[in-house]
């Protein structure tokens, strides 16, 4: 066995198959098969999306471990995602895992998908998987100080999680402050995107279509939740709403109206995110905020936080586009952590669907 500390990591919990190898806490190589045979039905289809991971996780992995130029048999440990996620999808990855585990005495790692997200901003690049990739260098390696508080936005979930050093592990604690009571801010991009006949998935196009459009043409509805949740299903219902109307009187009113109804939209869901996160910050004190998932790669969203953070003298950190939506590399990091907090998995354990922590 190699002295060195070698993960593999897999993760299949949505709609990308994903592998990646970290070496001593350096990330070796990340491979992501994206799914393109949802985009035609406006979201992602369970069963389609287990079969496309049956046939893309050997190819990924194979590809893994020769960017990676590591011998599979020097493996310390296997990673895999153990939920939350689709459970055809998660029966996927959990099994190849299982099987390589057995198949190379190796021992197992559970890792959950959402701290995956949260631990994105430790990811070190190593020099091998920089030199393959064209990611410029600079400010690569930015990990948020403990405790920060992460608002971690994807397309299955809304959170704003406390995270703080544990005195005995690598891996830090984690605490749900807030998370959303319906539906997730990804998924009302998504669907929002649909509503208007924009291929899935939405929040990237409505980024692009936003950036030329006003965000205050038109106001749409914002929740009022008492705590620190999140609620999106009364702005889709707003923006349904709205379009209906304006359609009955101007059949065109969509495609005249693209780039303000992305950008009204998007304003709405930023507010919305950052209003629950400053009554976080206040209460908790927290200066250092990451942003995590794959609704983090939004630009206005990553901009407004920037905003906020000069505002309020809060430290904003935000991940490399690379590692915002689903990756195998930040469930290689907190796999890496867990191998040295000795907290191994076991055979039996079985996917979970629901979100925790
Ligand atoms: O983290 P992720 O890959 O999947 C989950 O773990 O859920 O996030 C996917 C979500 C989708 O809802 C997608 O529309 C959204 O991230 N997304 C964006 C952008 N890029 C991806 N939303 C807004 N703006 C973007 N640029």
């Amino acid at each position: 066995m190699s002295e060195k500390v070698l993960i593999l990591a897999i993760e299949s919990s949505c709609d990308d198959t994903s592998a990646a190898i970290i070496e001593d806490g350096l990330l070796l190589s990340s491979v992501i098969a994206s799914q393109e045979v949802h985009a035609k039905y406006g979201g992602v289809v369970p069963e389609l999306a287990s079969r496309a991971h049956q046939q893309n996780i050997l190819p990924v992995v194979d590809i893994a471990f020769q960017q990676a130029n590591r011998n599979i048999n020097d493996l310390s440990a296997i990673a895999y995602t153990r939920g939350p996620g689709l459970l055809g999808s998660l029966l996927v990855g959990t099994s190849f895992a299982k099987g390589l585990s057995i198949a190379l005495d190796k021992p197992l790692i559970e890792v959950n998908h959402l701290q995956g997200h949260v631990m994105a901003h430790y990811i070190h690049p190593s020099d091998e998987w920089l030199a393959a990739t064209n990611i410029s260098n600079t400010a690569l390696y930015n990990p948020p100080p403990l405790p920060f508080i992460c608002l971690l936005v994807s397309g299955g979930n809304s959170q704003i999680i406390k995270v703080s050093r544990n005195q005995h592990q690598h891996m830090p604690d984690m605490e749900i402050i807030g998370q959303t009571i319906d539906d997730a801010a990804g998924e009302t991009f998504d669907k929002c995107a649909k509503m208007m006949g924009l291929p899935y998935p939405g929040g990237p196009i409505i980024d692009k279509f936003a950036a030329e459009g006003n965000p205050h043409a038109f106001v749409f509805s914002q929740p009022k939740v008492p705590n620190f949740d999140y609620s999106f299903s009364g702005l889709k219902t707003s923006f349904l709403y709205f379009l209906r109307d304006n359609l009955s009187s101007n059949p065109h009113f969509i495609e005249e109206n693209l780039n303000d109804l992305c950008a009204s939209l998007q304003h709405t869901i930023i507010t919305i995110l950052l209003k629950q996160l400053d009554r976080v910050v206040k209460k908790l004190g927290i200066k250092n905020i990451a942003l995590s998932g794959g609704v983090s790669a939004n630009n206005a969203l990553r901009h407004s936080l920037q905003v906020y953070g000069n505002k309020s003298s809060c430290e904003i950190f935000l991940p490399l586009k690379v590692f915002t939506t689903d990756n195998a590399a930040m469930i290689c990091q907190v796999g890496y952590y867990k191998f040295l907090d000795k907290q191994f998995g076991s055979i039996d354990a079985p996917p979970f669907v629901n979100t925790q922590i």
